[in-house]
């Protein structure tokens, strides 16, 4: 797989972006911006105090991440000293998604860890990936793929630093964000988690939102801890080599040389360690048919030893049980390659018995395990959260902003920015706020829950009203058109005719993970008719595209007057009206190839197939 061109001389020639150039010329070591003044520094007199204090059944239960929902007993936090806990994509409170409900559970467990002998306090981690995204009521920015097309630093710092203000609100201070993949096929269920397919652009959003999240000091009440994810390759896995039931991409194995590994897929780590990022989670894919999570070179040497990074290594989810068929055997190889913090959201206690063992066995030494639990303390004690006047519990006047209108007009202009405008025949855009009427079509025009697409209220996402405060397309045109202007809706197309405009909102229902992962990315038949149906009424026709990824098009390009492409804009679907209506001239620029057809995917392969439909950089104005 050749690495892209750079992305500073692309820019420039598709938009006269010169800005990216400084540090595209300086590819392979972050840039002189991305030097934070080091977050995690300033403890290791305490850190190694109270280490020395640390039982090994009090340090391996540092190392220990249960998912709350499999919590056999609250008191299990006591009983194994337990570090962290997470609530994975649908692991909510049992009595109810609230505010109140988040906030009460992260207080109970918090007061179960006090009450262990040392008083650490838990880590709490939640997939926060685009808004504090499990919980009801939150804002829903647009997911990366979206982000990546802003190029737009400032802002895509402040949505980081609001989604922690609205975790905060529920106590939780540990997002596993931002995810620093760098997706080289769209066929791939995780593209739209990446901010782009050029390793330059997504070194720098990732750095910037690391940033946004930490803010200057880890200890401000606003803060929240950072994960750079999945180290390493995750996004260049080949198709076929994964673990769907098609045997896809996700999970499967990156086959390239060291010397493109580094250049395409540890670029953005160079830049997020130099931002002081707390925590790296390792991929569960391979490299050259070696797991991450157990590649002791790409862990320890590169990631703590030439890099440099300094805080501590989360797996993913169960991820150590596709190490060896024998789990204790897993355990050891990943803790002996670097792995600090491991995520074993059911099987806590077998962990903790298996690691106890290899311990007293000599088969994993005190000192990898003062290693691993060092890198934690000097997170926490960097977050504040052993000082002594500080609370475990939440700020709960931070809850006053949650889901508020500036938080959503945030949202709304990340939306507006995003969008990418491919075709605009015969200036049909803007269109008029004061037509007799517009035709609204597509299963994406009415449904919020395909516009906020994967991990949003659950691991999936889902379909229809999935979360209050929300506005969708459709409820967007006709907030947006004059009181005379009639708007109708079907989600086929049929009944345009006689309108002065039809508008088709098309693409792509929700999906995490391997559940994303596509051998065709043609639009559905449903789609077509939508579209079809908009032509027959013999009226102009507009054609949104709400998808996690490029699709292919066909030839819907010519049956559409105008096109835009609209990712995954979350709750805030004022801002597609905003463009459509001229509101907000469209700013946004492709940050993924879009290719003709599928036999031209993997297309950025920087060889001689690089002939698109639209190039990386891609985006038109009016
Ligand atoms: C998932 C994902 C990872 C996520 C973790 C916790 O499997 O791979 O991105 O952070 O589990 O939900």
């Amino acid at each position: 797989m050749a690495s892209p061109p750079r992305l500073a001389s692309r820019l420039a020639l598709l938009s006269g972006v010169a800005v990216l150039s400084t540090f595209a010329a300086s590819c392979g070591t972050p840039r002189p911006d991305a030097r934070a003044s080091d977050p995690l520094a300033g403890n290791e007199p305490r850190v190694e105090e109270l280490l020395a204090r640390m039982t090994v059944p009090e340090k391996i239960g540092q190392m220990t991440q249960a998912d709350q929902e499999f919590l056999q007993d609250p008191a299990d936090i006591e009983k194994y000293f337990l570090g962290s806990l997470l609530s994975g994509g649908t692991s909510d409170p049992r009595e109810s998604n609230t505010l109140q409900a988040w906030t009460d559970l992260y207080e109970r467990y918090q007061q179960h860890a006090q009450r262990t002998r040392l008083k650490i306090p838990l880590l709490y981690g939640i997939d926060a990936v685009h808004g504090h995204s499990n919980v009801l009521g939150a804002v829903i920015f647009p997911h990366n793929i979206g982000l990546g097309a802003t190029r737009d630093t400032e802002l895509v710092r402040q949505i980081a630093a609001i989604t922690a203000q609205e975790m905060r609100a529920t106590g939780i201070h540990w997002t596993f964000a931002p995810c620093v993949c760098v997706p080289r096929d769209e066929r791939w269920g995780r593209t739209y988690e990446g901010f782009s397919e050029d390793p330059e652009l997504v070194a720098l959003l990732g750095a910037t939102t690391v940033r946004g999240f930490q803010g200057t000091s880890l200890r401000d009440p606003l803060s929240v801890l950072a994960t750079a994810k999945h180290y390493l390759a995750d996004g260049g896995t080949l198709m076929g080599t994964g673990v769907g039931e098609g045997r896809g991409l996700d999970q499967g194995d990156t086959r390239v040389d060291e010397q493109t590994l580094r250049r395409v897929f540890l670029r953005p780590y160079q830049d997020a360690v130099a931002a002081g990022v707390g925590t790296i989670m390792p991929s569960y894919s391979s490299w050259n048919g070696v797991k991450m999570s157990a590649h002791r070179y790409l862990l320890t040497d590169v990631l703590k030893g030439e890099l440099g990074f300094r805080g501590f290594l989360i797996s993913d989810y169960r991820a150590l049980n596709q190490l060896d068929p024998d789990y204790k055997t897993a355990i050891e190889k990943s803790i002996n390659a670097g792995m600090d913090m491991v995520m074993v959201p059911d099987t806590y206690k077998e962990f903790i018995g298996h690691l106890t063992e290899l311990v007293n066995e000599g088969r994993v030494s005190s000192s990898r395990i003062d290693d691993a639990v060092r890198r934690i303390l000097r997170v926490k004690f960097a977050m504040g959260l052993m000082d002594a006047d500080r609370s475990v519990l939440a700020d709960r006047s931070l809850q006053a902003s949650f889901g508020s209108a500036a938080h959503r007009a945030v949202a709304r202009q990340a939306v507006r920015e995003s969008l990418v405008l491919l075709k605009n025949g015969g200036r049909t855009l803007p269109l008029s706020k004061g037509a007799a009427r517009i035709h609204v079509a597509g299963k994406n025009a009415d449904n919020l829950g395909h516009q906020t697409g994967g991990w949003t209220i659950s691991w999936q996402g889902g379909s229809g009203n999935v979360t209050p405060g929300g506005t969708t397309v459709l409820a967007a045109i006709k907030k947006a058109v004059s009181p005379n202007t009639n708007v109708t809706f079907s989600v086929d197309g049929t009944g345009a005719a006689g309108a002065d405009v039809g508008i088709a909102v098309i693409g792509e229902t929700p999906y995490a993970e391997m559940m994303g992962d596509r051998s065709d990315l043609a639009l559905g038949p449903e789609d077509v008719t939508a579209v079809r149906n908009l032509r027959a009424a013999g009226i102009p026709v507009v054609v949104v595209v709400i998808s996690g990824r490029p699709m292919i098009l066909g030839d819907l390009l010519d049956q559409a007057d105008a096109l835009v492409a609209a990712w995954l804009p979350g709750t805030e679907g004022d801002g597609v009206a905003d463009v459509l209506f001229g509101d907000y001239r469209p700013t946004g620029k492709l940050a993924y190839t879009w290719p003709r057809s599928m036999d031209q995917i993997p297309i950025n392969q920087g060889d001689a197939r690089y002939d698109p439909l639209f190039p990386l950089g891609y985006g038109l104005t009016y």
